[in-house]
């Protein structure tokens, strides 16, 4: 049986390292290359963070399976899977935008048992083991206690598939009149850990890969938030829409999704 203190000790130890890297490359020159289309990016840290990480758990839990956005599955019969962003928010990193994060976390049987997301330029520390609560810098954090989405801090995300951002402007403009505003800041790993923090009462995204959200949606929850689908059933697909919120406001923020959803049956 994996003890999770020592796994999740192992990821901070990883994480920190990769933000060491991160932040070195945060004021030079990087090789950007395009990925799946003309805005998806790859730098030359996001492909050397990932690398320092995977071999790190590789080393010390060699049958672990392992899931991360640049080199893919490694799939293993393993019930333990690790779910790596090595870099969340290459966008920002490439323009010296300081807003970025190192995201892992560590699934059993398809459940996230720990997390730790880490944010280097502020050197901001995010874990969370399952049932223990989740901390910042080694302190308790917990949701915000807003009640109504009146006056909420909200963040939400475009994606860089043109077709996909467009979708968003519905549900942006249906929120922003109840929000005090909707920030866009371009790490959605630190989105779901500041809601987790209480510095956000909600975080919407339409469409995000599994290793954005695996370590936030732990956070969130450990901190007595909710996340889910944007019809506020179960999350089981981050490409389907994702909801983080405080969950006094879930419901609010559901109805005005649902509205939406619904003038948009049909269309493509
Ligand atoms: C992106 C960020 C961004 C979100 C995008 C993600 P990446 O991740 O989380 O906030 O809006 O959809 O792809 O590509 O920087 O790891
Ligand atoms: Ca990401
Ligand atoms: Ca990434």
């Amino acid at each position: 049986m994996l003890d999770y203190t020592e796994a999740l000790e192992l990821a901070v130890s990883l994480s920190r390292q990769a933000g060491r890297l991160l932040k070195q490359g945060l004021r030079i020159e990087k090789q950007v290359t395009t990925k799946l289309h003309q805005h998806d990016f790859v730098t030359e840290f996001d492909i050397a963070a990932e690398k320092l990480i995977i071999d790190g758990i590789r080393a010390a839990f060699p049958g672990h399976a392992i899931l991360s956005e640049e080199q893919g599955s490694y799939a293993t019969t393993s019930p333990y899977r690790w779910i790596i962003d090595p870099l969340d928010g290459t966008s920002n990193f490439i323009c010296g935008y300081p807003h970025f994060a190192v995201s892992i976390a560590l699934e059993v049987n398809q459940k996230i048992e720990i997390s730790s997301i880490y944010d280097p330029t502020r050197d901001e520390l995010f874990t969370a083991i399952t049932q223990k609560g989740a901390m910042l810098n080694g302190e308790v954090i917990r949701v915000s206690q807003q009640s109504v989405l009146d006056g909420s801090l909200i963040e939400t995300g475009f994606s860089s598939r043109l077709s996909l951002a467009a979708a968003n402007y519905p549900y942006f403009k249906a929120v922003l009149p109840y929000a005090q505003t909707i920030r866009n800041c371009g790490s959605a790993a630190l989105a779901l850990a500041y809601v987790a923090a209480g510095r956000l009462n909600a975080a919407w995204y339409l469409s995000l890969a599994p290793w954005d959200i695996a370590a936030g949606t732990l956070l969130v929850e450990e901190a007595g938030g909710r996340v889910s689908d944007l019809d506020g059933k179960p999350l089981i697909d981050a490409e389907r829409g994702v909801l983080a919120t405080n969950q006094s406001i879930h419901c609010e923020m559901v109805n005005i999704f649902k509205n939406i959803r619904c003038k948009n049956v049909g269309r493509v």
